[in-house]
């Protein structure tokens, strides 16, 4: 067994220090909630999280890309379809501007169904001399500043499994029902993006991939194969919530191991990765694939604790590292980190997080990221492995498919004044659908050398 599960449960993590845990004001609702939720199917099957763990043992070798992305924090009122409809379709735009433009295959993980949860630098927060509870996320209480909204509610953590649900169901049915299909590629770039110089190069790029598919049929080959018309988007969302994460683990009855059933891929924060803290202890135990967030301060023997913790046989696929440390300061502390890791021999996905070191506030005083920051953290990021020897297995971002003005710069560049005109994150900024697009091509660039 790959998975340490020596004194482990799934509710051995209340043995340890939890931080960043909601304090609800009722238990008694709290248990009512979390036995309603164990008793409920689960969002995704054991199965899929084995072949996502698969895929990702192949972008350790370099053998494949991880393209991770999505809100900062999904909102209850942003569950839409025309929402959903437009994260996939950016998601899908990148990863084909991945895989045409970049020649390598890309495994699609959404920041979605599921990111309802977020950890906060303090537990309360005062305006004009009142206090209140900070907001956690959706699924804890809502962001709105009187003392009503920000008392945590455990019922919020039903309504996050039932959005999460209602949102995999229209993902499973876009992505296996023909929006996915590689025939629709031209049709995934939006009205305002498309006459953007992005939006022109995705266009180039999906006509000369319509020609290759006509080209296929015109000499026998059936586009009809699921690699074309379908496609596979795998969700993931920060561990945080323990009680939540909990009541969605389940064991898989074909192979008797525990699976957090609440989404494909979980990662662990920043702020909550301590070796003998509570949520390593609850990862540790069950098999998905687990993120571990890093940032600037690391410690290497930190570091080296948790992988061995949480991947003591060190399988493939198991661990992705998201290195997130900020355009000034990667070039400095990646080298130690990949350099430690090598010489240990751990197996890990590195995937860079060019957003989570590189807010600030702006001018405006709204916070955001700039995106020459963004990309000099993603180049730097590629060049230090290149010159290492390790590999660039992934990125993770913060993007929308609609078209906010939460970050500056891009090709628009966006400026600090023109922040206000489309401003609508509940937590951190994103890239909008331009942006995102624009990143894409500059690392399709960066992957195929
Ligand atoms: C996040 O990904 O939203 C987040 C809070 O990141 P980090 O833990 O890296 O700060
Ligand atoms: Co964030």
């Amino acid at each position: 067994m790959a998975i340490n599960q020596t004194n482990w449960t799934k509710s051995s993590w209340k043995n340890f220090t939890a931080l960043q845990q909601p304090s609800w004001p009722d238990q008694d609702s709290v248990e009512n909630v979390l036995s309603n939720l164990s008793l409920l199917p689960p969002l995704v099957f054991a199965g899929e999280i084995r072949s996502l763990k698969q895929l990702l043992a192949k972008a350790v070798t370099g053998d494949a890309f991880l393209l991770q992305g999505g809100d900062c924090s999904e909102n209850f009122s942003q569950v839409t379809a025309p929402n959903i409809r437009e994260t996939l379709k950016i998601l899908l735009q990148m990863s084909v501007v991945l895989t045409y433009a970049g020649e390598k295959p890309v495994i699609k993980v959404g920041r979605i169904a599921g990111q309802f949860a977020k950890p906060r630098s303090a537990d309360t927060e005062t305006k004009d001399g009142v206090t209140l509870h900070s907001y956690r996320g959706d699924m804890v209480n809502q962001a709105e500043f009187t003392e009503a909204a920000r008392t945590p509610n455990p019922k919020f953590m039903l309504k996050g499994y039932n959005m999460a649900a209602s949102t995999l169901n229209l993902l499973r049915a876009f992505t296996r029902g023909g929006f996915g299909s590689l025939q629709r590629v031209q049709a995934w770039n939006q009205e305002f993006v498309a006459n953007s110089p992005m939006g022109r190069s995705y266009d180039r790029m999906a006509k000369q991939i319509d020609q290759a598919i006509r080209f296929m049929e015109t000499i026998g080959i059936s586009a009809d194969a699921p690699q074309i018309n379908q496609t596979q988007l795998f969700t993931s969302h920060e561990a945080l919530l323990l009680q939540y994460e909990e009541a969605l683990t389940r064991k898989d009855s074909i192979t008797g191991d525990w699976y957090d059933c609440s989404a494909h891929m979980l990662w662990i924060g920043e702020r909550t990765r301590q070796a003998n803290g509570a949520h390593v202890e609850f990862l540790r135990g069950v098999h998905n694939p687990i993120g571990i967030k890093i940032g600037p301060t690391y410690e290497l023997s930190d570091v080296k604790k948790l992988i061995t913790t949480l991947n003591p046989e060190n399988e493939a696929g198991r661990i992705t590292i998201i290195s997130r440390l900020g355009s000034k300061k990667i070039e400095k502390v990646l080298p130690p980190l990949l350099r430690e890791i090598k010489r240990e021999g751990f197996n890990v996905v590195w995937s860079c997080d060019p957003m989570h070191a590189n807010t600030y506030t702006a001018t405006s005083g709204h916070k955001t990221r700039n995106f020459n920051d963004i990309l000099s953290e993603i180049t730097c990021f590629f060049e230090t492995h290149w010159s290492e020897g390790t590999v660039p297995g992934g990125v993770h971002f913060e993007m929308t498919g609609n078209n906010v003005t939460e970050c500056t710069g891009g090709a628009h560049n966006i400026i600090d004044e023109e922040l206000a005109s489309n401003y609508l994150t509940s937590c951190d900024p994103r890239l909008n659908a331009e942006q995102s697009l624009e990143v894409a091509f500059q690392i399709a660039d960066m992957i195929r050398s």
